[in-house]
């Protein structure tokens, strides 16, 4: 298989990752994903490749995935933050465009119990997976999940 290239995408309040409430967020930042990632890819770490995106603005984003589209990225880690929970166009996005999308969270929105709204997600239907609790972990487990669909197509092929 040649090189993949997945696009690592935060959204709003996600731009401190480490700094924000890390009682809740986690003490890691995302710089420390590559030295997490190494030896769970093993062999394959030549091949993949991580581009950085964050913004705070639901219309970035969905530019910032479209052009993901565009430049035929093999898939995205997103952690959408809040808009998870609330953003049809982010949605109506990740219905379209077609790229393989594992949603991830840092802390486990399922077990948020005092805050209802955080167990909803309106994008998690367009995606192929999700990864919730694991701080930055969390980010390598969808970029491993992303590994596993990109050999499957190729399988498939
Ligand atoms: C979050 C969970 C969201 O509910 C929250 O709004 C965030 C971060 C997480 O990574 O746990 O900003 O997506």
């Amino acid at each position: 298989m040649s090189t993949r290239k997945y696009l690592i995408l935060n959204g709003p309040n996600l731009g401190h990752i480490g700094t924000r409430q890390p009682e809740i967020y986690g003490s890691q930042g995302l710089d420390s994903l590559p030295e997490i990632l190494k030896p769970m890819l093993g062999e394959a770490v030549g091949e993949v490749e991580l581009v950085f995106h964050h913004s705070n603005f639901e219309g970035n984003l969905i530019d910032r995935l479209e052009m993901a589209r565009r430049e035929g990225l093999d898939g995205v880690a997103f952690n959408a933050g809040a808009l998870t929970h609330t953003s049809l166009a982010l949605a109506d996005c990740l219905a379209w465009i077609g790229l393989p999308c594992v949603e991830v969270h840092l802390s486990n929105i399922f077990a948020r119990t005092d805050e209802p709204l955080r167990q909803k997600s309106l994008m998690g239907k367009s995606c192929i997976g999700v990864v919730a609790g694991f701080g930055i972990l969390g980010y390598a487990l969808a970029v491993l999940a992303l590994e596993r669909h990109a050999a499957k197509l190729q399988d498939n092929k």
